[in-house]
Protein backbone atom coordinates (compact mmCIF):
# COMPACT_ATOMS: atom_id res chain seq x y z
CA UNK A 1 0.00 0.00 0.00
CA UNK A 2 1.05 3.54 -0.58
CA UNK A 3 1.42 5.70 2.33
CA UNK A 4 0.48 9.66 1.76
CA UNK A 5 3.36 10.29 4.41
CA UNK A 6 6.84 10.89 3.19
CA UNK A 7 5.45 10.90 -0.66
CA UNK A 8 6.80 14.14 -2.00
CA UNK A 9 6.14 14.44 -5.80
CA UNK A 10 8.35 16.41 -8.02
CA UNK A 11 6.28 19.72 -8.65
CA UNK A 12 7.82 22.18 -11.13
CA UNK A 13 5.50 25.08 -10.92
CA UNK A 14 5.39 27.36 -7.60
CA UNK A 15 2.22 28.53 -7.44
CA UNK A 16 0.70 25.28 -8.36
CA UNK A 17 2.84 23.75 -5.49
CA UNK A 18 1.06 26.06 -3.80
CA UNK A 19 -2.56 25.28 -4.54
CA UNK A 20 -1.68 21.24 -4.44
CA UNK A 21 -0.64 21.72 -0.85
CA UNK A 22 -3.72 23.62 0.10
CA UNK A 23 -5.71 20.91 -1.96
CA UNK A 24 -4.34 17.99 -0.27
CA UNK A 25 -5.10 19.87 2.91
CA UNK A 26 -8.20 19.88 1.89
CA UNK A 27 -9.45 16.94 0.26
CA UNK A 28 -7.79 14.46 2.52
CA UNK A 29 -8.14 16.07 5.90
CA UNK A 30 -10.77 14.44 7.88
CA UNK A 31 -14.03 15.99 8.72
CA UNK A 32 -14.96 15.89 4.60
CA UNK A 33 -18.44 17.30 3.80
CA UNK A 34 -18.97 13.69 1.06
CA UNK A 35 -21.76 11.02 2.12
CA UNK A 36 -23.32 8.52 0.99
CA UNK A 37 -26.96 9.59 -1.21
CA UNK A 38 -29.76 7.51 -2.09
CA UNK A 39 -30.40 8.01 -5.32
CA UNK A 40 -34.57 7.35 -4.82
CA UNK A 41 -35.21 11.13 -5.76
CA UNK A 42 -38.28 10.78 -3.46
CA UNK A 43 -35.89 9.10 -0.47
CA UNK A 44 -32.82 11.02 -1.43
CA UNK A 45 -31.46 9.94 2.21
CA UNK A 46 -28.35 10.73 3.39
CA UNK A 47 -25.50 8.54 5.31
CA UNK A 48 -22.02 9.34 6.72
CA UNK A 49 -19.55 8.06 3.83
CA UNK A 50 -17.68 5.42 5.38
CA UNK A 51 -20.37 3.44 6.00
CA UNK A 52 -20.43 -0.52 5.05
CA UNK A 53 -23.73 0.61 3.46
CA UNK A 54 -24.69 -1.62 0.07
CA UNK A 55 -28.04 0.02 -0.22
CA UNK A 56 -30.40 2.84 1.55
CA UNK A 57 -31.66 1.42 4.94
CA UNK A 58 -34.93 3.37 4.53
CA UNK A 59 -35.98 2.38 0.90
CA UNK A 60 -33.47 -0.34 -0.43
CA UNK A 61 -32.19 1.49 -3.81
CA UNK A 62 -29.09 2.43 -4.41
CA UNK A 63 -26.29 4.61 -3.12
CA UNK A 64 -23.79 7.47 -4.33
CA UNK A 65 -20.87 9.18 -3.04
CA UNK A 66 -22.24 12.85 -2.96
CA UNK A 67 -19.28 14.66 -4.19
CA UNK A 68 -18.75 18.66 -3.41
CA UNK A 69 -17.17 19.95 -6.20
CA UNK A 70 -14.25 21.79 -4.70
CA UNK A 71 -13.72 25.61 -4.45
CA UNK A 72 -11.17 25.39 -7.14
CA UNK A 73 -11.29 27.39 -10.21
CA UNK A 74 -11.82 25.25 -13.40
CA UNK A 75 -8.34 26.45 -15.26
CA UNK A 76 -6.54 25.96 -11.65
CA UNK A 77 -7.61 22.29 -10.90
CA UNK A 78 -7.16 21.24 -15.24
CA UNK A 79 -3.39 22.78 -14.63
CA UNK A 80 -2.97 20.82 -11.62
CA UNK A 81 -4.41 17.83 -12.82
CA UNK A 82 -1.89 18.01 -15.45
CA UNK A 83 1.19 18.92 -13.75
CA UNK A 84 0.47 15.90 -11.71
CA UNK A 85 1.48 13.70 -14.54
CA UNK A 86 5.17 14.84 -13.93
CA UNK A 87 5.07 13.56 -10.22
CA UNK A 88 5.96 10.27 -8.93
CA UNK A 89 4.13 10.40 -5.86
CA UNK A 90 1.56 7.39 -6.26
CA UNK A 91 -1.54 9.08 -5.88
CA UNK A 92 -0.19 11.06 -8.88
CA UNK A 93 0.83 8.06 -10.25
CA UNK A 94 -2.52 7.33 -10.58
CA UNK A 95 -4.92 7.83 -13.35
CA UNK A 96 -7.73 7.74 -10.83
CA UNK A 97 -6.00 9.57 -8.00
CA UNK A 98 -4.97 12.34 -9.62
CA UNK A 99 -8.29 13.92 -9.67
CA UNK A 100 -8.58 12.96 -5.72
CA UNK A 101 -10.69 16.64 -5.38
CA UNK A 102 -13.59 14.57 -6.80
CA UNK A 103 -12.79 11.36 -4.72
CA UNK A 104 -14.08 10.37 -1.69
CA UNK A 105 -11.57 11.19 0.86
CA UNK A 106 -10.19 10.74 4.34
CA UNK A 107 -7.59 7.98 4.00
CA UNK A 108 -4.53 7.35 5.51
CA UNK A 109 -2.97 4.99 2.94
CA UNK A 110 -4.47 3.97 -1.16
CA UNK A 111 -4.36 0.64 -2.59
CA UNK A 112 -2.70 1.42 -6.26
CA UNK A 113 -1.06 0.15 -9.37
CA UNK A 114 -0.61 3.43 -11.20
CA UNK A 115 -3.57 2.61 -12.86
CA UNK A 116 -5.68 4.84 -15.61
CA UNK A 117 -3.87 6.90 -17.34
CA UNK A 118 -4.93 5.38 -20.59
CA UNK A 119 -4.03 6.05 -24.20
CA UNK A 120 -6.84 7.75 -26.57
CA UNK A 121 -6.22 6.22 -29.69
CA UNK A 122 -6.89 6.18 -33.49
CA UNK A 123 -7.73 3.21 -35.52
CA UNK A 124 -8.01 4.43 -39.05
CA UNK A 125 -9.23 0.90 -40.39
CA UNK A 126 -12.22 0.61 -37.53
CA UNK A 127 -12.91 4.02 -38.24
CA UNK A 128 -13.23 3.43 -42.25
CA UNK A 129 -15.34 0.60 -41.55
CA UNK A 130 -17.60 2.10 -39.50
CA UNK A 131 -17.76 4.99 -41.84
CA UNK A 132 -16.54 7.45 -39.38
CA UNK A 133 -14.15 10.39 -39.61
CA UNK A 134 -13.39 11.33 -35.97
CA UNK A 135 -12.96 7.95 -33.71
CA UNK A 136 -10.94 7.14 -31.03
CA UNK A 137 -10.35 4.08 -28.69
CA UNK A 138 -10.13 4.78 -24.78
CA UNK A 139 -8.13 1.51 -24.58
CA UNK A 140 -8.87 0.38 -21.01
CA UNK A 141 -7.80 -2.63 -21.32
CA UNK A 142 -4.11 -1.07 -21.37
CA UNK A 143 -4.79 -0.92 -16.78
CA UNK A 144 -2.37 -3.63 -14.38
CA UNK A 145 -4.98 -6.41 -15.06
CA UNK A 146 -6.25 -5.12 -18.45
CA UNK A 147 -9.41 -4.14 -17.48
CA UNK A 148 -11.36 -0.95 -16.66
CA UNK A 149 -12.13 -2.89 -13.07
CA UNK A 150 -8.90 -1.73 -11.81
CA UNK A 151 -9.98 2.10 -11.85
CA UNK A 152 -13.09 0.94 -9.36
CA UNK A 153 -10.86 -1.68 -7.47
CA UNK A 154 -8.12 1.01 -6.71
CA UNK A 155 -10.98 3.07 -4.82
CA UNK A 156 -13.04 0.63 -3.68
CA UNK A 157 -10.30 -1.32 -2.34
CA UNK A 158 -8.81 1.39 -0.46
CA UNK A 159 -12.34 2.09 1.21
CA UNK A 160 -12.56 -1.91 2.54
CA UNK A 161 -9.11 -1.19 3.86
CA UNK A 162 -10.17 2.02 5.50
CA UNK A 163 -13.07 0.34 7.20
CA UNK A 164 -10.98 -2.37 8.20
CA UNK A 165 -12.63 -5.02 6.18
CA UNK A 166 -10.25 -8.65 6.13
CA UNK A 167 -12.10 -10.23 3.91
CA UNK A 168 -13.56 -8.61 -0.14
CA UNK A 169 -15.64 -10.19 -2.58
CA UNK A 170 -17.97 -10.18 -5.98
CA UNK A 171 -19.42 -12.16 -7.98
CA UNK A 172 -18.04 -11.88 -11.63
CA UNK A 173 -18.09 -12.71 -14.80
CA UNK A 174 -14.12 -12.98 -15.00
CA UNK A 175 -13.05 -9.61 -14.87
CA UNK A 176 -14.26 -8.17 -11.69
CA UNK A 177 -12.76 -11.34 -10.13
CA UNK A 178 -9.34 -10.61 -11.61
CA UNK A 179 -9.22 -6.66 -10.59
CA UNK A 180 -10.74 -7.61 -7.00
CA UNK A 181 -8.42 -10.45 -6.43
CA UNK A 182 -5.37 -8.32 -7.46
CA UNK A 183 -5.96 -5.61 -5.76
CA UNK A 184 -6.69 -7.81 -2.46
CA UNK A 185 -3.57 -9.17 -2.56
CA UNK A 186 -2.00 -5.56 -2.76
CA UNK A 187 -3.53 -5.11 0.37
CA UNK A 188 -3.10 -8.07 2.45
CA UNK A 189 -7.14 -8.90 2.10
CA UNK A 190 -8.33 -12.06 1.40
CA UNK A 191 -10.61 -12.54 -1.86
CA UNK A 192 -13.79 -14.30 -2.44
CA UNK A 193 -14.92 -14.89 -6.03
CA UNK A 194 -17.99 -16.10 -7.09
CA UNK A 195 -17.97 -17.39 -10.63
CA UNK A 196 -20.79 -18.85 -13.17
CA UNK A 197 -19.72 -22.49 -13.26
CA UNK A 198 -18.18 -22.64 -16.68
CA UNK A 199 -19.25 -19.56 -18.17
CA UNK A 200 -16.00 -17.22 -17.84
CA UNK A 201 -12.90 -17.28 -20.22
CA UNK A 202 -10.47 -19.11 -18.87
CA UNK A 203 -7.73 -16.23 -18.57
CA UNK A 204 -9.64 -14.40 -16.69
CA UNK A 205 -9.95 -17.96 -14.05
CA UNK A 206 -6.45 -18.06 -14.37
CA UNK A 207 -5.90 -14.51 -13.41
CA UNK A 208 -8.06 -14.90 -10.44
CA UNK A 209 -6.24 -18.10 -9.22
CA UNK A 210 -2.55 -16.53 -9.97
CA UNK A 211 -3.56 -13.35 -7.94
CA UNK A 212 -4.66 -15.95 -4.75
CA UNK A 213 -8.11 -15.95 -4.77
CA UNK A 214 -10.61 -18.13 -3.40
CA UNK A 215 -12.55 -19.24 -6.09
CA UNK A 216 -16.56 -20.60 -5.80
CA UNK A 217 -17.75 -21.93 -8.21
CA UNK A 218 -21.72 -21.37 -8.75
CA UNK A 219 -24.23 -23.41 -10.91
CA UNK A 220 -25.86 -20.64 -13.48
CA UNK A 221 -25.38 -17.04 -14.79
CA UNK A 222 -23.75 -14.45 -13.24
CA UNK A 223 -27.27 -13.01 -11.61
CA UNK A 224 -27.32 -16.43 -9.17
CA UNK A 225 -23.86 -16.13 -8.44
CA UNK A 226 -24.67 -12.09 -7.57
CA UNK A 227 -27.44 -13.01 -5.75
CA UNK A 228 -25.11 -15.81 -4.12
CA UNK A 229 -22.39 -13.46 -2.37
CA UNK A 230 -25.43 -10.66 -1.53
CA UNK A 231 -26.72 -13.78 0.58
CA UNK A 232 -23.21 -13.49 2.29
CA UNK A 233 -22.26 -9.81 1.93
CA UNK A 234 -23.28 -9.16 5.89
CA UNK A 235 -21.07 -12.04 7.19
CA UNK A 236 -17.92 -10.34 7.08
CA UNK A 237 -17.56 -9.83 3.43
CA UNK A 238 -16.64 -6.82 2.28
CA UNK A 239 -18.99 -6.20 -1.31
CA UNK A 240 -17.02 -5.23 -4.02
CA UNK A 241 -19.44 -5.73 -6.61
CA UNK A 242 -20.27 -2.54 -9.19
CA UNK A 243 -23.59 -1.60 -6.61
CA UNK A 244 -20.63 -0.39 -4.22
CA UNK A 245 -20.97 3.25 -4.88
CA UNK A 246 -16.64 3.80 -4.00
CA UNK A 247 -15.85 1.14 -7.09
CA UNK A 248 -18.12 4.23 -9.26
CA UNK A 249 -16.26 6.70 -7.96
CA UNK A 250 -12.82 5.33 -9.39
CA UNK A 251 -15.01 4.48 -13.28
CA UNK A 252 -15.86 7.95 -12.97
CA UNK A 253 -12.34 9.38 -13.35
CA UNK A 254 -12.55 7.77 -17.28
CA UNK A 255 -14.41 10.69 -17.97
CA UNK A 256 -12.49 13.19 -16.52
CA UNK A 257 -9.47 11.99 -18.26
CA UNK A 258 -10.94 11.66 -21.83
CA UNK A 259 -11.91 14.75 -21.45
CA UNK A 260 -8.48 15.88 -20.57
CA UNK A 261 -6.97 14.17 -23.25
CA UNK A 262 -9.48 16.15 -25.91
CA UNK A 263 -8.43 19.30 -24.33
CA UNK A 264 -11.81 19.93 -22.55
CA UNK A 265 -13.60 19.93 -25.49
CA UNK A 266 -16.58 17.09 -25.30
CA UNK A 267 -16.80 15.08 -28.06
CA UNK A 268 -20.11 14.16 -29.32
CA UNK A 269 -20.17 10.67 -28.25
CA UNK A 270 -19.15 8.38 -25.50
CA UNK A 271 -20.10 4.44 -26.74
CA UNK A 272 -19.90 2.24 -24.07
CA UNK A 273 -20.56 -1.22 -23.58
CA UNK A 274 -23.05 -2.12 -20.77
CA UNK A 275 -23.33 -5.70 -18.69
CA UNK A 276 -24.27 -4.97 -15.55
CA UNK A 277 -24.28 -0.99 -15.99
CA UNK A 278 -22.63 0.46 -13.43
CA UNK A 279 -19.27 1.97 -15.54
CA UNK A 280 -21.93 3.83 -17.85
CA UNK A 281 -24.09 4.46 -14.75
CA UNK A 282 -20.00 5.88 -13.18
CA UNK A 283 -19.30 7.42 -16.85
CA UNK A 284 -23.02 9.27 -15.93
CA UNK A 285 -22.06 10.50 -12.91
CA UNK A 286 -18.39 12.16 -13.95
CA UNK A 287 -19.92 13.94 -16.84
CA UNK A 288 -22.52 15.51 -14.43
CA UNK A 289 -19.74 16.33 -12.28
CA UNK A 290 -17.46 17.71 -14.59
CA UNK A 291 -20.31 19.81 -15.97
CA UNK A 292 -21.33 21.20 -12.69
CA UNK A 293 -17.99 22.23 -12.01
CA UNK A 294 -17.91 24.39 -14.57
CA UNK A 295 -14.71 22.22 -16.13
CA UNK A 296 -17.08 21.48 -19.26
CA UNK A 297 -19.51 23.62 -21.18
CA UNK A 298 -21.80 20.48 -22.76
CA UNK A 299 -21.97 17.04 -22.57
CA UNK A 300 -21.39 13.78 -25.02
CA UNK A 301 -24.24 11.72 -25.73
CA UNK A 302 -23.73 8.59 -24.23
CA UNK A 303 -24.68 5.18 -25.74
CA UNK A 304 -25.19 1.84 -24.09
CA UNK A 305 -24.35 -1.15 -26.28
CA UNK A 306 -25.25 -4.26 -25.02
CA UNK A 307 -25.33 -7.62 -26.90
CA UNK A 308 -28.77 -9.00 -28.67
CA UNK A 309 -28.83 -11.69 -26.01
CA UNK A 310 -28.45 -10.14 -22.81
CA UNK A 311 -30.15 -7.14 -23.76
CA UNK A 312 -32.57 -5.80 -20.89
CA UNK A 313 -31.91 -2.21 -21.15
CA UNK A 314 -31.59 -1.80 -24.83
CA UNK A 315 -34.97 -3.45 -24.78
CA UNK A 316 -36.12 -1.09 -22.55
CA UNK A 317 -34.95 1.56 -24.17
CA UNK A 318 -36.62 0.63 -27.66
CA UNK A 319 -40.17 -0.29 -25.98
CA UNK A 320 -40.10 3.01 -24.01
CA UNK A 321 -41.22 1.26 -20.33
CA UNK A 322 -39.83 2.78 -17.74
CA UNK A 323 -39.23 -0.71 -15.49
CA UNK A 324 -36.50 -3.24 -16.44
CA UNK A 325 -37.39 -6.55 -17.07
CA UNK A 326 -34.84 -8.59 -16.37
CA UNK A 327 -33.63 -11.38 -18.61
CA UNK A 328 -33.72 -15.11 -16.97
CA UNK A 329 -31.31 -17.02 -19.56
CA UNK A 330 -29.35 -14.15 -21.02
CA UNK A 331 -26.89 -15.91 -23.95
CA UNK A 332 -23.69 -14.13 -25.75
CA UNK A 333 -20.39 -14.95 -27.00
CA UNK A 334 -19.23 -11.91 -25.20
CA UNK A 335 -19.42 -13.75 -21.95
CA UNK A 336 -18.12 -10.11 -19.83
CA UNK A 337 -21.59 -8.73 -20.01
CA UNK A 338 -23.66 -11.86 -20.41
CA UNK A 339 -25.82 -10.36 -17.56
CA UNK A 340 -30.08 -10.76 -17.71
CA UNK A 341 -30.24 -8.54 -14.72
CA UNK A 342 -28.30 -5.15 -14.59
CA UNK A 343 -28.40 -4.18 -10.81
CA UNK A 344 -27.53 -0.43 -11.83
CA UNK A 345 -30.13 -0.11 -14.49
CA UNK A 346 -31.46 2.72 -12.88
CA UNK A 347 -28.32 5.23 -12.62
CA UNK A 348 -27.42 4.14 -16.55
CA UNK A 349 -30.88 5.16 -17.17
CA UNK A 350 -30.40 8.47 -15.98
CA UNK A 351 -27.15 8.80 -17.68
CA UNK A 352 -28.51 8.20 -20.87
CA UNK A 353 -31.36 10.43 -20.20
CA UNK A 354 -29.00 13.20 -19.13
CA UNK A 355 -27.19 13.13 -21.59
CA UNK A 356 -29.50 12.61 -24.39
CA UNK A 357 -28.40 9.40 -25.46
CA UNK A 358 -29.59 6.20 -26.11
CA UNK A 359 -28.96 2.38 -25.94
CA UNK A 360 -29.00 -0.55 -28.40
CA UNK A 361 -27.76 -4.32 -29.10
CA UNK A 362 -25.79 -5.82 -31.57
CA UNK A 363 -25.83 -9.75 -32.46
CA UNK A 364 -22.89 -11.63 -31.83
CA UNK A 365 -21.74 -11.86 -35.02
CA UNK A 366 -21.48 -8.38 -35.52
CA UNK A 367 -19.47 -8.50 -32.45
CA UNK A 368 -16.87 -10.87 -33.50
CA UNK A 369 -16.37 -8.68 -37.11
CA UNK A 370 -16.23 -5.80 -35.12
CA UNK A 371 -13.56 -7.73 -33.29
CA UNK A 372 -11.48 -8.52 -35.90
CA UNK A 373 -11.06 -5.22 -37.02
CA UNK A 374 -9.88 -3.48 -34.13
CA UNK A 375 -7.48 -6.07 -34.31
CA UNK A 376 -6.03 -5.65 -38.07
CA UNK A 377 -5.91 -1.40 -36.93
CA UNK A 378 -3.24 -3.45 -34.08
CA UNK A 379 -5.20 -2.86 -30.81
CA UNK A 380 -7.21 -5.72 -30.20
CA UNK A 381 -10.06 -6.03 -27.23
CA UNK A 382 -12.02 -8.42 -25.62
CA UNK A 383 -15.57 -9.58 -27.36
CA UNK A 384 -17.71 -7.26 -24.72
CA UNK A 385 -15.58 -4.04 -25.82
CA UNK A 386 -16.27 -4.78 -29.77
CA UNK A 387 -19.91 -4.38 -28.83
CA UNK A 388 -18.80 -0.71 -29.40
CA UNK A 389 -17.23 -0.40 -33.11
CA UNK A 390 -19.94 -2.96 -34.02
CA UNK A 391 -22.93 -0.49 -32.74
CA UNK A 392 -21.16 2.44 -34.26
CA UNK A 393 -21.66 0.93 -37.64
CA UNK A 394 -24.65 -0.25 -37.21
CA UNK A 395 -25.93 3.35 -36.53
CA UNK A 396 -23.86 4.99 -39.42
CA UNK A 397 -25.69 2.41 -41.41
CA UNK A 398 -28.96 3.58 -40.00
CA UNK A 399 -27.65 6.94 -40.75
CA UNK A 400 -28.37 8.45 -37.33
CA UNK A 401 -24.69 9.52 -36.60
CA UNK A 402 -23.05 11.91 -38.69
CA UNK A 403 -19.63 10.87 -40.56
CA UNK A 404 -18.00 13.66 -38.86
CA UNK A 405 -19.17 13.56 -35.03
CA UNK A 406 -16.51 12.91 -32.79
CA UNK A 407 -16.67 9.39 -31.00
CA UNK A 408 -14.92 8.08 -27.69
CA UNK A 409 -15.26 4.40 -27.78
CA UNK A 410 -14.62 2.70 -24.70
CA UNK A 411 -12.50 -0.46 -24.98
CA UNK A 412 -12.90 -1.94 -21.59
CA UNK A 413 -11.05 -5.35 -21.74
CA UNK A 414 -7.72 -6.37 -23.34
CA UNK A 415 -7.83 -8.92 -26.45
CA UNK A 416 -5.63 -11.73 -24.07
CA UNK A 417 -8.42 -11.55 -21.86
CA UNK A 418 -10.66 -14.48 -24.20
CA UNK A 419 -8.06 -15.76 -26.38
CA UNK A 420 -10.41 -19.05 -27.15
CA UNK A 421 -12.80 -16.69 -28.40
CA UNK A 422 -10.05 -15.65 -31.16
CA UNK A 423 -8.95 -18.87 -31.74
CA UNK A 424 -12.83 -20.04 -32.19
CA UNK A 425 -13.92 -17.36 -34.53
CA UNK A 426 -10.92 -16.67 -36.21
CA UNK A 427 -9.72 -19.29 -37.48
CA UNK A 428 -12.30 -21.20 -39.21
CA UNK A 429 -13.07 -17.61 -40.60
CA UNK A 430 -12.31 -17.46 -44.44
CA UNK A 431 -12.58 -14.11 -44.84
CA UNK A 432 -10.74 -12.72 -42.03
CA UNK A 433 -7.91 -15.64 -43.12
CA UNK A 434 -7.84 -14.55 -46.50
CA UNK A 435 -6.81 -11.14 -45.14
CA UNK A 436 -4.05 -12.58 -42.71
CA UNK A 437 -2.47 -14.44 -45.10
CA UNK A 438 -2.50 -11.47 -48.19
CA UNK A 439 -0.61 -9.88 -44.80
CA UNK A 440 1.92 -12.67 -44.59
CA UNK A 441 2.53 -12.80 -48.25
N1 LIG B 1 -16.72 -4.94 -20.66
C1 LIG B 1 -16.05 -5.85 -19.96
C2 LIG B 1 -14.76 -6.35 -20.52
C3 LIG B 1 -16.55 -6.31 -18.73
O1 LIG B 1 -15.86 -7.21 -18.04
C4 LIG B 1 -17.78 -5.83 -18.26
C5 LIG B 1 -18.34 -6.30 -17.00
C6 LIG B 1 -18.43 -4.87 -19.04
C7 LIG B 1 -17.89 -4.45 -20.23
C8 LIG B 1 -19.72 -4.28 -18.60
O2 LIG B 1 -19.54 -3.37 -17.56
O3 LIG B 1 -21.06 -4.41 -15.91
O4 LIG B 1 -20.21 -2.10 -15.60
O5 LIG B 1 -21.87 -2.60 -17.38
N2 LIG B 1 -17.85 -7.21 -16.30
C9 LIG B 1 -18.30 -7.59 -14.96
C10 LIG B 1 -17.39 -8.62 -14.36
C11 LIG B 1 -19.72 -7.89 -14.86
O6 LIG B 1 -17.80 -9.35 -13.48
O7 LIG B 1 -16.23 -8.67 -14.74
P1 LIG B 1 -20.74 -3.10 -16.55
Amino acid sequence: MDSYDGCDGKETKKNLRALRASVVKTIFGRGSLMSLRCINPNCAASFELHQRLLACSLCGELLEVQVEAPAILPTDLKALWLERRCSFDPRDASGVWRFREFLPNGYDEIVTMAEGNNALVAGRKSADWAGLRNLRFKHLGWNPTACFKDLGMTVGVTEAVHVGAKVVGCASTGNTAASLAAYAARAGLKARVYLPSGQISNNKLAQALDFGAEVVHVAGNFDAALDRILAHANNGLYFLNSINPFRLEGQKTVMFEILEQLGWQPPDYVIVPGGNLGNSSAFGKGLDELLAAGLIDRLPRMVIVQAEGANPLARMWRSGERELRPIDTPETAATAIRIGNPRSWKKALRAIEHTNGFALDVSDAEIAEAKAVIGRDGIGCEPASATTLAALRKLREQGKIDRDASVAAILTGHALKDTDFILRSQQHEPALQGEWQVCMR
